[in-house]
């Protein structure tokens, strides 16, 4: 496995980071595949052989369940400091602020609550989950800051937001001596490449570290055309996401399987090690170990100039979709 620098922090994380939306209780959330803990503990444990260090979760994943599945297996197969765990919240709803509930407030129980589900006493990365148009980003920044200075989050990232957004967001926290932003988490991949027009160079030219999700377009870059599964039939969030654009998008799927042929590797190790040429380490998901493998193997395959102008050239522009569409 290979390593790197998180960005500007002292976090040495794996090229691959493990994605755990796919694990959870199927009956307590959006998705109806994910998988049990008894496979799911698997899954983590496999990833930690493989050499994989760094784990992302959420408080909105499948009700809790996916931190409190991720926590009992690092829990079982870890030491603690020898993992980076990311985990996500979202920013308060209308209700809550009608309530009266203040950002502090909202971030320290959101907080209080993933560390109690994942049986930690802090967490390594804490990340905005989409860019909170409800509360002046002064008020998010504060408050994560608080969280940092008491020790139970080491860095903060952010996840769904435009480059100008954490642009000024990171100028905040300059600004006030507060913790900055030190991550992104968007959607990127080769099939969707958004990112490339503004965050990617923002991000480049600040060492803010690109940990995109979705790296497999939800598995359409790691399967052969016409190939299913449970989840490419029930994932209708994803669906959403890729239904639209799926004819242009399938020349390029076309063009990984080709070169997967010419280079007798999976259509994943393509896939992914063309991210992997871009960012510091992409998210993916798995509910096989040979899953695991595809990604590890990416980590050593080098693709030459001409193949990654290949894969890249027949992609045309893409409409904002999933969470980013609502980013108004
Ligand atoms: N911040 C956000 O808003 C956000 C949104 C989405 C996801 N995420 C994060 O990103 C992670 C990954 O996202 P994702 O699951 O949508 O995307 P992904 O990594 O693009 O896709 C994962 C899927 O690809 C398929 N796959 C992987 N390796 C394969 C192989 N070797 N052969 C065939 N199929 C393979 C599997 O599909 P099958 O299971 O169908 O076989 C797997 O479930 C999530 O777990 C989560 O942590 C964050």
């Amino acid at each position: 496995m290979k390593y790197v620098q998180l960005g500007n922090t002292d976090l040495k994380v794996s090229k691959v980071c493990l994605g755990c939306m796919g694990f959870g209780d199927a009956s307590k959330g959006m998705h109806s595949w994910t998988l049990p803990y008894d496979e799911s503990k698997k899954m983590i444990k496999y990833a930690l052989d493989q050499g994989i260090n760094f784990f992302d979760t959420a408080m909105a994943y499948q009700g809790g369940t996916s931190e409190i599945y991720l926590g009992k297996a690092i829990k079982e197969y870890a030491n603690r400091a020898d993992v980076v765990i990311a985990t996500k919240f979202h920013g308060r709803t209308k209700e809550q602020i009608q309530q009266g509930i203040t950002a502090k407030e909202h971030i320290e129980t959101c907080l209080n609550n993933s560390l109690k589900r994942l049986q930690m006493d802090y967490v390594d990365l804490y990340i905005l989950h989409a860019w909170d148009n409800l509360t002046p980003i002064e008020e998010t920044l504060e408050a994560l800051n608080e969280v940092v200075r008491q020790g139970k989050v080491r860095y903060i990232g952010v996840s769904n937001c435009y480059a100008w957004q954490i642009a000024k967001a990171n100028e905040i926290a300059k600004r006030n001596g507060w913790a900055p932003f030190v991550s992104v988490q968007g959607h990127y991949n080769l099939i969707f490449r958004e990112e490339e027009r503004e965050m990617k160079p923002y991000c480049d030219l600040h060492n803010v570290a690109l940990t995109p999700y979705s790296s497999l377009a939800s598995g359409r870059l790691a399967k052969h055309p016409g190939e299913s599964s449970k989840r490419m039939q029930e994932d209708t969030y994803a669906k959403g996401k890729y239904d639209a654009t799926a004819d242009a998008d399938l020349k390029i799927i076309k063009r990984v399987e080709e070169l997967s042929q010419k280079k007798n590797v999976s259509m994943t190790e393509i896939s992914l090690a063309w991210l992997m040429n871009k960012v510091c380490s992409p998210i993916v998901g798995a509910t096989k170990t040979s899953h695991i493998d595809g990604a590890v193997k990416a980590t050593n395959l080098i693709l030459s100039d001409d193949e990654m102008n290949y894969l890249e050239e027949l992609y045309v522009p893409h409409a904002l979709v999933g969470v980013m569409a609502s980013n108004k």
